[in-house]
């Protein structure tokens, strides 16, 4: 007797599962199954319907593996897998072995389909186009080498949570719709818009290109040919690789220049970067109006709003933190939230009204992983950082604070160039990147995530001090 099984493309994995176990379940040799046959099969009974008195043995690890196995694209992937649980259920070899012939089938595609998935979420490259309603879409074309779309997708839906979106191949179609993902035939490629991010992507790109490190080879294995058609940085390839030669040249004719140490490049940057406030933005008003329209990185499309510093226009005391938080990314002022309170509960302490400060953010966007209904407070990365550096270059020549208060790592960084560990640098006073005094101290959310309640006290103890020092600094010669 034949059984011939037909399965759909979507949710595959759990109805494969459920078939297999209904057929060793019976006992049915893999010679008599089918899978996803052409219709009509002469002679084919479909599966039993309930299941059969034996009960399967199925180990872990191959669960896992028909996980993966099954998204590959060849016809026979299941009926491999059912060979294999067969095997396993009968003690017949090692099937899950990569010395037996079958296991080791198996497992290069595993690794085929893993690399494939990889390579989806490195080279799908959404492109905007119009929406009615309020959440914004994107669409991609992909050609993925094996049926990876449903089990690749999953990333997507984490990370552009907020965002509708489809991505499109020749199989299958993935839309995620108001936070729903749902899957439908395929499609051909279709057209779609260039947007203002194919720049981006080709300037990143040109950037990271080294010519006297060229490795073919490992270029195209990382980056196969069959991606450079929907990549919208690979038409820069012939033209950087023709320049290559005259390129390594130049910079050997050049010759070795002196070691400069990592910090003074980079202030050599900021400093070329610094705003000419005095030209059109003279105020902090301005300023302000100014920041709120920022899209200079892409942080400003998942936050509500710019959070702009505020205070005294002239204090003589500027503190930075990294980033707005959830709270204040709602609220549109700084330090409103939990670590807030924590600042201004030390700020109040010092005998000190907030309002006589200027107190801002190395960043101004809140950045974060949605996760559920709640959004996760994610570091800004340097570039971020960077970019974000013109606002408050831009803040400490309007107020010209005497002396300024890093709070935490990302503040440190921003306002010196310099990334050496907190723990060394705490309490110490630092020439910023702007030419002025910076004291380097804990950001208050750090003392709220110390589990130890001695090492919270002793790390809010540091803050109130170091906050006094600046105090003290910032008032004399007054
Ligand atoms: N953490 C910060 O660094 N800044 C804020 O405004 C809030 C939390």
């Amino acid at each position: 007797m034949s059984y011939a099984v037909s399965l759909p493309e979507s949710g595959i994995f759990d109805a494969w599962r459920d078939a297999a176990r209904r057929a060793i379940s019976h006992r049915i040799a893999p010679e008599h199954i089918v899978w996803n046959g052409p219709g009509g099969l002469f002679d084919a009974a479909p599966l039993p319907d309930v299941a059969g008195s034996h009960a399967a043995r199925v180990p872990k690890a191959f669960v896992e593996l028909a996980r993966s196995v099954i998204w590959h694209s060849v016809p026979d992937r299941l009926a491999l897998l059912y060979r294999a649980l067969w095997r396993l259920d009968s003690c017949e070899g090692e099937p899950l072995s990569p010395v037996d012939p079958l296991g080791r089938t198996l497992m290069l595609m595993q690794k085929s389909v893993r690399r494939d998935i990889h390579k989806m979420h490195a080279f799908v490259r959404f492109r905007e186009v119009s929406a009615a309603g309020p959440r914004r879409r994107f669409a991609a074309w992909f050609e993925p080498s094996h049926n990876t779309l449903e089990p690749g997708s999953t990333f997507f839906a984490d990370r552009f949570a907020d965002m509708d979106w489809m991505i499109v191949t020749p199989r299958s179609t993935a839309r995620f719709v108001d936070g729903a993902l749902a899957f439908g035939p395929g499609g051909s490629k279709p057209e779609l818009p260039d947007d203002a991010t194919e720049e981006l992507w080709a300037a990143y790109f040109t950037h990271i290109f080294n010519p006297a490190r060229i490795k073919l080879n490992a270029m195209r294995s990382e980056m196969p040919k069959k991606y450079w058609s929907n990549l919208p940085e690979t038409r820069l390839i012939p033209q950087m690789l023709a320049d290559a030669e005259a390129r390594v040249k130049r910079m050997h004719d050049a010759g070795v220049s002196a070691p400069r140490a990592g910090a003074s490049i980079v202030s050599d940057r900021y400093r070329a970067s610094l705003p000419q406030p005095a030209v059109h933005i003279a105020t902090l008003e301005v300023a302000r109006e100014a920041a709120l329209q920022c899209r200079r990185c892409g942080l400003c499309e998942a936050a509500t709003q710019t959070v702009w510093g505020e205070g005294a226009r002239d204090a003589s005391l500027m503190i930075v933190g990294e980033q707005p938080g959830d709270r204040e990314d709602l609220e549109g002022r700084p330090f409103t939230g939990p670590a807030g309170q924590v600042l201004r509960e030390l700020i109040a302490a010092a005998g000190v009204d907030a309002k006589a400060l200027w107190l801002t953010n190395a960043v101004k966007h809140f950045k974060f992983s949605p996760r559920g209904k709640k959004r996760l407070h994610r570091n800004p990365d340097r570039g971020e950082i960077a970019h974000c550096r013109w606002w408050l270059g831009l803040e400490l020549a309007l107020v010209k604070p005497r002396i300024t208060l890093a709070l935490g790592a990302s503040a440190a960084f921003a306002l010196t160039g310099d990334s050496r560990p907190m723990a060394e640098r705490r309490g110490g006073v630092e020439t910023g990147l702007h030419g002025g005094p910076v004291l380097v101290s804990w950001h208050p959310s750090y003392i709220l995530r110390l589990r130890d309640p001695g090492e919270s006290k002793a790390a809010r103890d540091d803050l109130a001090k170091d906050l006094e020092t600046a105090l003290l600094k910032s008032r004399v010669g007054e």
